[in-house]
């Protein structure tokens, strides 16, 4: 049985570590620490981007990544303080639980469902938001100068957690209407059910054989699904009706230049890959328990890339 500290204890009780970090016991009372909680999570990218910034700006913190099975989620999040977190992210599966897993939780949050950032506040209660869509819209900011939700339709398609986040994201920052396609057309409803309401855009469902269709006089393309990513089959579709300088992302970043993106680009099109979202959505967590405003550049996704 190992040791670890819980506050207000001077020696800490014997109990099992919380956490399956190896050097658990080795952190010092100053060093602030966060990770991500997620099953599996050994894929997690977040590790390398937090502890990139966190020697990148000198900091004296650590953030790991945190095995979390889904029947434990409850419990590790509500350990968080006692065992010396400033906070944390979620990642899947546990985004939807996280969200019931809070003391309080941000409004966008709420009406997405689902939480991605955890803040272990002064008073030890639990403060949730979800920072997918400001990194999604972020990356597109960065990525295409000038980018602006509200210049035109977005078509989005795929109707999981990500189009949750995207659709109210580009919803809330103005865009005049946002067509969702999704294999599944029951999913898209249901999304489009919750986010009634939101912003001043139109949120329209169409079918997703339609999806080259959809394309006529759009400003933005998302692919949230799957398809184009590593091990899966491409995305079929045909690009001929989509305008000449409509901007196309794909939030898929293994590979990053998916086919879609390829495809986009040889016509001509602006093209912005996923992997910025991926580094646009660790800034908001990274500032509130290690207070500094952090920064995405090239060097940072070289370094991500580069892998372990
Ligand atoms: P995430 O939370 O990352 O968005 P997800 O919830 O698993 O991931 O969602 C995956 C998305 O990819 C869904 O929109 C899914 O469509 P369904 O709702 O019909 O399942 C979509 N997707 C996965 N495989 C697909 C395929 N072969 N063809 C079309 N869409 C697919």
């Amino acid at each position: 049985m190992a040791r670890c500290k819980v506050k207000g204890s001077a020696n800490g009780p014997k109990c099992e570590p919380r956490m399956t970090d190896t050097k658990f016991q080795k952190v010092r009372e100053s060093t602030k620490r966060a990770g991500v909680m997620g099953w599996p999570v050994d894929h997690s990218l977040s590790p390398r981007v937090h502890g990139y910034w966190l020697k990148t700006y000198g900091i004296d913190g650590r953030y790991d990544r945190l095995p979390v099975a889904p029947q434990d989620i409850l419990t590790r999040l509500r350990a968080l303080e006692a065992d010396g977190f400033v906070g944390c992210n979620v990642t899947v599966p546990h985004k939807q639980a996280a969200l019931a897993g809070v003391d309080e939780a941000h409004p966008l949050a709420a009406r997405i469902g689902a939480v991605n950032t955890v803040v272990v506040r002064p008073d030890g209660s639990l403060y949730g938001f979800n920072t997918d869509g400001f990194g999604f819209i972020e990356n597109l900011a960065q990525g295409h100068k000038g980018f602006t939700a509200a210049s035109g339709p977005a078509v989005v398609l795929g109707a999981g957690g990500a189009a949750r986040a995207i659709v109210a994201a580009l919803l809330d920052a103005g865009a005049p209407e946002v067509r969702l396609l999704n294999r599944t057309i029951e999913h898209a409803e249901a999304l489009a059910v919750d986010l009634a309401g939101f912003g001043v855009g139109m949120l329209t469902v169409e079918n997703w054989t339609s999806r080259a269709d959809a394309l006529a006089g759009a400003a933005l393309l998302v692919n949230t699904t799957t398809l184009g990513m590593q091990g899966k089959p491409p995305l079929e579709l045909d690009l001929s009706d989509l305008p000449g300088d409509a901007l196309v992302n794909d939030i898929v970043y293994a590979p990053l230049e998916t086919p879609l993106l390829a495809q986009a680009r040889l016509r001509g099109n602006p093209a912005v890959d996923g992997l910025g979202m991926l580094l646009h959505q660790a800034r908001p967590g990274f500032e509130a328990w290690f207070g500094r405003s952090p920064e995405v550049t090239d060097d940072l996704r070289s370094y991500v890339l580069a892998g372990d």
